[in-house]
This record gives structure tokens, sequence and C-alpha cells, in this order.
């Protein structure tokens, strides 16, 4: 059975709306419940159950592991807009402005742990496997995380160093997600190599859309501040494209060195319009989104329809939040 991404989604969110994080203290629990209502797209646990669905297991069976994905995610989210300095999230305050930097530190960690916790309510003899799986995710994603930061205090970064560091930072737990509902799912190991890789390239579209977004989104619809990659002064592919561009260099960085952050944000826009750079990172991110679907193609058992899943990836390629 492959239940539509409408019922999927339903199913997830009845499943987190019967879950509560802790009780006491509260200290502890309620950033963390905080962070896990103000909602977001769920986009990682729809891929966990999409994949188990797809290899004919109920996803049902992977509700744990989806939560805990979820979970883990929201962890990483404290942890960064620490990171970031953001101020908002999901258009509210982030947990570290809304209590205070220790709070977020330790209520980030206790969902960390969490995340494990649920994972181990997956079936049994497939724990081992999951853990391996997850754990290997969640050491890449701070690789990914700690280079996003070094990147900030360089003057240079390669695009396939950015490639590289989106890859860990983003790519690796959606790629995770879908390989350990592909797992509970009973999918063949070459199947959920090609899945895990479906991932990957679709996590790398994603996440330069996330940074385009940063930049050109309407906060209203990402619920995050716009601009606030170009004021913590990251090497995204915007910029590392438009200082590639001969023409801009210097303009370039001359806007970054504005110190009113309003014009800056302006100026620097403007140079990633004019310069190319805008329409090349979306060009990129419909590239990728493609090359990823080769890789679903080999991943799917003969007769099963993957346009559900394709349709769903490619909005979140599309995507305006
Ligand atoms: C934000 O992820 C962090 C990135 C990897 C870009 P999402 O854009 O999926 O955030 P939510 O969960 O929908 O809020
Ligand atoms: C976030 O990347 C990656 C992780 C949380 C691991 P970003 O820093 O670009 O995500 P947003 O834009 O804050 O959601
Ligand atoms: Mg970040
Ligand atoms: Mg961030
Ligand atoms: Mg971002």
């Amino acid at each position: 059975m492959q239940r539509s991404f409408e019922d999927l989604t339903t199913l997830f969110n009845e499943y987190l709306h019967q879950y509560s994080i802790g009780e006491e203290p509260k200290g502890l629990y309620e950033p963390a419940q905080y962070i896990l209502d103000l909602g977001g797209k769920r986009l990682r646990p729809i891929l966990v159950l999409a994949a188990c669905e797809l290899y004919g297991t109920a996803a049902e069976e992977a509700l744990p592991a989806a939560l805990a994905v979820e979970v883990f995610h929201n962890f990483s989210l404290v942890h960064d807009d620490i990171m970031d300095k953001a101020p908002m999230r999901r258009g509210k305050s982030t947990v570290h402005e809304k209590w205070n930097l220790n709070t977020a530190i330790l209520s980030g960690d206790a969902m960390l742990v969490e995340a494990y916790r649920l994972l181990c309510e997956a079936p049994q003899a497939l724990i081992p496997e999951l853990l391996y799986s997850f754990s290997a995710m969640a050491r890449q994603l701070c690789e990914g995380q700690q280079l996003d930061m070094e990147f900030e205090e360089r003057t240079q970064v390669s695009t396939s160093e950015y490639l590289e560091m989106i890859e860990g930072k983003t790519s690796v737990l959606i790629g995770c997600g879908l390989q350990l509902g592909g797992i509970i799912g009973g999918g063949k190991e070459d199947a959920l190599n090609h899945l895990y890789t479906f991932g990957l390239e679709l996590g790398l579209a994603f996440q330069i859309m996330d940074d385009w977004l940063d930049c050109f989104g309407d906060s209203k619809l990402t619920g995050k501040q716009t601009g606030g990659d170009i004021l913590t002064g990251k090497h995204t592919l915007l910029h590392i494209l438009a200082k590639e561009n001969k023409d801009f260099e210097v303009k370039l960085s001359d806007a970054l060195s504005l110190t009113n952050p309003e014009q800056r944000v302006q100026s620097v826009k403007d140079i990633f319009i004019q310069s190319g750079a805008a329409e090349a990172c979306k060009a990129k991110a419909q590239q990728l989104y493609q090359s990823s679907l080769a890789h679903l193609d080999k991943a799917i058992p003969k007769g099963v329809n993957s346009d559900p899943l394709k349709q769903f990836a490619y909005s979140l390629v599309e995507r305006n939040f």
C-alpha cells in the first residue's frame, strides 16, 4: 500500500499531536516543546514514512523513526540559531532569544538524546542498523555546521567546498531519513543506497534554495529574518558566484562593508541579481533536482509509482517558504 503525501502528513501530525517531549523540569522541556509546536514543513518525517511505504510496509512501522528525525532536526535548529545569531524561526522568537543561551544549549541537548530514544522504538531487530546510519549522519551534520562557521571567517570559499559543507549540514539528514524509512520498509541494500543518494542531491538543491530564500524570500512566509546570511557573512552559492564574476567582485566587497545593515543587505541583494548569481543558483538547484531523479528511479521497486515522491521533491525545490 502506498498512501498519498497528504495522508502521510495527516498520519505524522496525529502521531506528533499525542506526543510530549517531557514535563519537568519545565525550564528544560518547555523550550523543546515550543520549537516542535511551531511547526515547519515536516518534510523529513514525511520522507521517512514515504520511503517505508515504497518497499511495501505500512508507514505506521516507521512513525517513531520519523519522529526521531524531526526531533533531531529541531535540535539542530535550536543550536543553529545560536550559531547564526538568528532572532526568528518559524515566525516566532528563537529559543535562545525567548529564553537564554544556556537554556537553548541544554534543551537542544535533551532533544538530541530524545531523538536517539525514539529511534530505539523502531522494530527491535533493525535498531543496530538504524542507529549506525543515524549516528554517521549526526557526525556529518556537525562537520557541515563546523565548516559553515569556519567559512564565515574566510575570504574565499569555492563552489565545491560550499557543496561539501551543505551536504554535511543539510543533505545527510534528508538522505538518512529516507534510508531509515527504507530500512524499516524492507528495501534491499542497493536500492537503499540509491535512495540515500537521491536524498543527498535533493538536499543540496533544497539548501541552495534555502540560501536563495534567506536573501530573496518573504520573511512572512519563511518565518526567518530576510538577509540573515548576508549579515553573518555566509559564503552561500549566491555570494560565491557573484564574487567569481569579475565585474562584481569589488562592488560586492564594498557592499559587504557598508555599516548600515539595511543598506548592506539591499546592496548585496542588488549585486546578486545584477551579477546573474541569483538566477544561476536557481538553475543549479533545478539541475541537482533533475540529477537526483536518476537515483530515485534506481531505488524504486518495479511496479511502484514514484510520481508522488517526485512531485513532493519538486515542491521542496520550488518553494517560497
Ligand atoms: C531549515 O530546515 C534548516 C535547513 C536545513 C535549511 P527547514 O526549511 O526544513 O525548516 P522547517 O522544519 O520547515 O522549519
Ligand atoms: C541549517 O542551515 C542547517 C542545520 C540546522 C543543521 P541554515 O543555517 O541555512 O538554516 P536556517 O536558514 O537557519 O533555517
Ligand atoms: Mg546555519
Ligand atoms: Mg541558520
Ligand atoms: Mg538558511
